[in-house]
């Protein structure tokens, strides 16, 4: 592995799977070796925790508009204190790190801030093999740049033709911004078995995911969704999923 983390974005339409894909995600590199993890939760309505099992006390959202607007305690510059609220955001768990930014800051410019967090971002990433950001449905945070270009971007969806539209303006969005057409993968999830595989043009599924039952009832029972037992279709499919990422970063 190279000394630089490899940066995963995960996209899709809302209710795709991409928290669910995160965190499964997360948890596969862990059990290949490859800790500590960071796991981002780009998503306003942050829940990229649960799904791993963790609590989450304050976002980088909120920290945001204190920078702002509460008093510096002496002796700290504005930057110096953001970096300190930003260690202090960040979870430490076993094999991976959290960190959420919460809601987007409201109306005002914001800019100095968010230069400040991409910074923190970045001195954050040396010790991180992968980076894992569960993004929010569209691509707010890519087209502002907040989470800078992934290595990888995967577009969660569906296999329907509905789904494949949404894909197709994801991408067309995530090309336009600069990234490489050869960065973007499509993950097909809850695959119901016996479905016709559907066309995607030229190019395969980097994954295909099935419908699995530990999945559905996990949601139902409130238990980290990440836990699913072992053996799991979702949990085996992700598995290969992370190894064949593996060897695409080391590449
Ligand atoms: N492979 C799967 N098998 C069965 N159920 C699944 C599977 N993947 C996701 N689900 C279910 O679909 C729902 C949406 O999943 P999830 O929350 O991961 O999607 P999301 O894209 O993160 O949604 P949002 O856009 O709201 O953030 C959940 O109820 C989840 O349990
Ligand atoms: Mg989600």
């Amino acid at each position: 592995m190279s000394a630089h983390p490899f940066t995963i974005a995960v996209s899709g339409k809302g209710g795709t799977g991409k928290t669910t894909i995160s965190s499964l995600l997360i948890r596969s590199f862990i059990r290949l070796g490859e800790a500590p993890v960071l796991a981002v939760d780009a998503d306003p309505n942050a829940n990229l925790h649960e799904a791993l099992g963790v609590t989450v006390h304050e976002t980088l959202g909120s920290m945001r508009e204190e920078a702002f607007s509460r008093t510096i305690p002496p002796g700290m510059n504005r930057h110096d204190y953001v970096r300190f609220r930003f260690r202090q955001a960040l979870i430490e768990a076993e094999g991976f790190d959290l960190v959420a930014m919460g809601r987007p800051e409201g109306s005002g410019c914001y800019c100095f801030a968010n230069d400040l967090l991409s910074e923190c971002m970045l001195q954050l990433e040396r010790d991180y093999h992968f980076i894992v950001i569960d993004t929010e449905a569209g691509m707010e945070h890519i087209s502002r740049g907040t989470i800078g270009k992934p290595d990888m971007l995967l577009i969660v969806s569906d296999p329907g033709a509905r789904g494949l539209r949404t894909v197709a303006r994801i991408r067309q969005i995530a090309t336009q911004l600069g990234l490489e057409k050869e960065k973007i993968h499509v993950v097909f999830n809850q695959y119901k078995t016996g479905t016709a595989p559907v066309d995607i043009g030229d190019e395969s599924p980097i994954a295909i995911i099935p419908e699995d039952p530990a999945v559905e009832k996990a949601d139902l029972a409130a238990t980290p969704v990440s836990l699913i037992p072992e053996g799991s279709p979702a949990r085996t499919a992700v598995r290969e999923l992370a190894v064949k990422i593996r060897a695409m970063a080391r590449k």
